[in-house]
């Protein structure tokens, strides 16, 4: 089939023909990169309607609820998989083989320590910092220990960055969690899985031996799996533009983590929850619901809505799963599931949220199982970095090693001042 062009008609010049470039899903982009050459650029803050590059990763369907990684539904990923074969699959473009798979689990638990002089930096730290303004400063910090495996152009050195970054996320985040709580750091031990590694630098204390819960090990590595990557999110978009002007990878995730900070990102699901305990009961929900539905009320309800998906967030429907899985086996009984559900309910029919499109997210359910797991509030934005880490090292390395790749600059619509001479004195 010929290629497909759109006809762009501008005043005063012959119409411009825009190729039109076809993905294999989802929607074709019109190529515009020659228009600058024709005096215009084009116009989209917030990037609503705008693709920053191609890729083979992860695939959204916003309107069918629809999540897919190199091709994989994420249902089947959670249900099936986990955290570490999943990482395979997201930066090799492919699913592990038995012996493949064993060897990535090898090297990653082979990497899982830190420099013990970097231990040193948590102290300069208030104790009562926040985990997220930790691991803002600490992941960027590794860059000042790996001076070894720093050069992006070798493909050995972006392995070695890749796998650093993977492995050290959980010790760098349960480090944080220790130290605002006084207790000592918890090394991690080689032979657990990566979630109950996790758990165990996390909980464990030198006092006494550590016991991990597979049921908590099982639901953290599927939460671990439903935050592993998710397009070209903020977070990620972040990661792409600093490692555009060929900034190391430890930089580029120290920028990651500080984008997904934010409340309309990653910092949903610790705000979600403060949301539940803030309604309290399920007799409070109407009056939150108003106030989500007041145009003059800054109050958004935590957990809805999404830029992409119009429809159910597949990860939300799968969080829900767990969160009855987890509650039920540990036989907790938490008031807040309830309101959750039946804030859910309300909002679901109702038609302000009906019209706007707006469904519960990844972030809804999240702080719930959580909870459950005895994961400190502080503590969910890192839980959802450590996840992340994978899907930015995977655009990151598919960005860097694209051919042609060019720094992010964007331009702007410019309406300040112009031509003022400078008043003489
Ligand atoms: C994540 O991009 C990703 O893929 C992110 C993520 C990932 O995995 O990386 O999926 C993770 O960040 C999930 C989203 C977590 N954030 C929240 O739960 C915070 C609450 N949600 C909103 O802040 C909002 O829905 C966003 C930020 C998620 C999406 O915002 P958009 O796409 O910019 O939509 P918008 O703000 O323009 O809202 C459209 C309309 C507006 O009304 P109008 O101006 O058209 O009248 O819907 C309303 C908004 O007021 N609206 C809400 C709402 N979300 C949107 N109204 C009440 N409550 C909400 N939660």
């Amino acid at each position: 089939m010929s290629q497909q062009t759109a006809i762009l008609h501008l005043p005063g010049q012959d119409p411009i023909e825009l190729p039109i470039l076809k993905g294999t899903a989802g929607n074709d982009v019109i190529d515009i990169r020659t228009l600058g050459a024709a005096g215009y650029f084009t116009y989209d803050p917030g990037f609503l309607a705008t693709a920053s590059c191609e890729s083979e990763i992860t695939f959204i369907d916003g309107d069918k609820g629809i999540l897919e990684h190199r091709g994989y539904p994420i249902d089947q990923l959670a249900e099936h998989s986990d955290y570490l074969e999943v990482c395979f699959l997201l930066l090799n473009g492919k699913l592990p083989s038995k012996a493949e798979n064993a060897k990535f689990k090898k090297i990653v638990s082979e990497h899982t320590m830190l420099h013990e002089q970097l231990s040193k930096l948590y102290s300069g730290f208030r104790r009562d910092s926040h985990p997220m303004a930790i691991m803002c400063g600490v992941s960027g910090a590794l860059a000042a220990f790996y001076h070894d495996a720093m050069d992006l152009s070798k493909e050995k050195h972006r392995e070695i960055a890749a796998f650093r970054l993977l492995s050290k996320m959980p010790t760098l985040a349960a480090m944080s969690y220790k130290y605002t709580q006084g207790q000592p750091f918890m090394y991690p031990k080689n032979s657990l899985s990566y979630a109950g590694n996790f758990l165990q630098m996390m909980f464990a204390t030198p006092c006494e031996d550590y016991v991990v819960n597979p049921v908590l090990e099982r639901a953290m590595d599927k939460i671990f799996i439903l935050h592993a990557d998710h397009e070209q999110n903020a977070s990620t978009s972040t990661v792409r533009l600093a490692g555009s002007s060929g900034a190391n990878p430890f930089a580029c995730i120290a920028a990651g983590i500080a984008s997904l900070w934010g409340p309309a990102h990653g910092g949903a699901n610790e705000a979600c929850l403060d949301m539940l305990i803030e309604v309290g009961h399920v007799d409070n929900i109407p009056e939150f619901i108003a106030k989500a539905k007041d145009k003059d009320d800054p109050f958004r309800l935590m957990g809805f809505g999404h830029r992409v998906y119009k429809n159910h967030d597949p990860r939300a429907t799968v969080m829900r799963k767990i969160c009855h899985e987890v509650l039920d086996d540990l036989k907790i009984d938490d008031p807040l599931l309830d309101v959750a559900m039946e804030l859910e309910r309300i909002a679901l029919s109702d038609p302000y949220f009906i019209e706007k499109k707006l469904y519960p997210n990844v972030d809804f359910y999240s702080g719930i199982v959580l909870r459950a797991i005895g994961i400190p509030r502080s503590m969910f934005t890192v839980i959802f970095a450590i996840a992340r880490t994978v899907g930015w090292i995977s655009h990151w390395k598919e960005m860097v090693e694209q051919p042609g790749q060019k720094i992010g600059r964007p331009r702007q619509l410019y309406t300040g001042e112009v031509d003022l001479t400078f008043p003489k004195k």
